[in-house]
């Protein structure tokens, strides 16, 4: 089976389960980690194991790096193979029923760079997949960012994430946010950057994301035309323990990076 058979394989197989317990989510069993709002719930945990269990069965030998439990840290070899997963990004919303915006996101790196990548939508019934160099589908459709060059025609998601980015977020990204044409921020970092492929957004930013929150989405932008880069332009490696991130349609990119303090 090779790595871009699996990852929809898993997709298509675990959608449903998600589907029906966000239907159910009165009855979720949430607890939650480093901050009240930072929350945790059976079905991460489910979608993690399953994942893990799949992985070792059918590449026994890659290591695996999740948000969950003892699998949250980098990878012993950061350059050998590696899968990065986040198994429901956007908890939050899942267990509040905010909007169905909720994703599962897998991916595979080699080098500390997304090789093949697939985020599924659930309760959009989306699924995008990319491998790296053969381009980015939605639902077997190609996916392309758009061609808006301009900042005040442009929309950005700013993800305000938790309390300790915002003082950096407000000083850092005060520019960006009155010039650019409109902003979001949808609480699921996977949600957010998969929307640059689909060409509705220009820009998502943020101050410290995890890998699992940004492997598999960042290279479905990539693959659809887009660009990824650390804050001072530098390129986006997944274990190379440095802060803040941007990616965009690529047309907008320096211009945004100008704005950030
Ligand atoms: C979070 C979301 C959010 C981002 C946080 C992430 P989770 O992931 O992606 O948009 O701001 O930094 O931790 O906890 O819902 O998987
Ligand atoms: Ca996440
Ligand atoms: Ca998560």
């Amino acid at each position: 089976m090779t790595e871009i058979e699996f990852i929809t394989t898993f997709l298509a197989e675990n959608a449903g389960y998600a589907r029906e317990k966000f239907a159910a989510r009165g009855d979720l069993t949430v607890t939650s980690k480093t901050s009240p709002t930072d929350l945790l719930t059976e079905v991460d945990l489910t979608l993690q194991h399953r994942a893990i269990e799949k992985i070792r069965e059918h590449f026994p030998d890659d290591q695996i790096v999740a948000e969950e439990g003892e699998f949250s840290t980098f990878p012993k070899d950061p350059h050998a193979r590696c899968w990065v997963m986040d198994p429901i990004d956007g908890t939050s919303n899942f267990v509040k029923g905010i909007f169905p915006v909720y994703a599962i996101s897998l991916a595979f790196a080699e080098k500390g760079i997304p090789q093949v990548g697939g985020v599924c939508l659930p309760d959009m019934d989306m699924t995008f997949l990319a491998e790296r160099d053969k381009g980015a589908t939605m639902n077997g459709k190609p996916c392309r960012v758009s061609q808006i060059q301009t900042l005040d025609a442009s929309r950005i998601d700013v993800d305000f994430s938790t309390l300790k980015d915002r003082q950096t977020i407000l000083s850092r990204a005060s520019n960006i946010i009155t010039s650019i044409g409109q902003i979001r921020c949808h609480g699921s970092a996977v949600c957010s950057i998969i929307q640059i492929a689909t060409g509705d957004v220009e820009a998502y930013l943020h101050m410290s994301l995890n890998p699992w929150d940004y492997a598999a989405a960042q290279l479905i932008v990539e693959e659809s035309g887009g660009v990824a880069t650390r804050l001072d332009n530098s390129p986006l490696e997944l274990f190379d323990g440095r802060e803040g991130l941007l990616i965009t349609n690529g047309a907008i990119h320096s211009d945004v990076l100008a704005c950030i303090k």
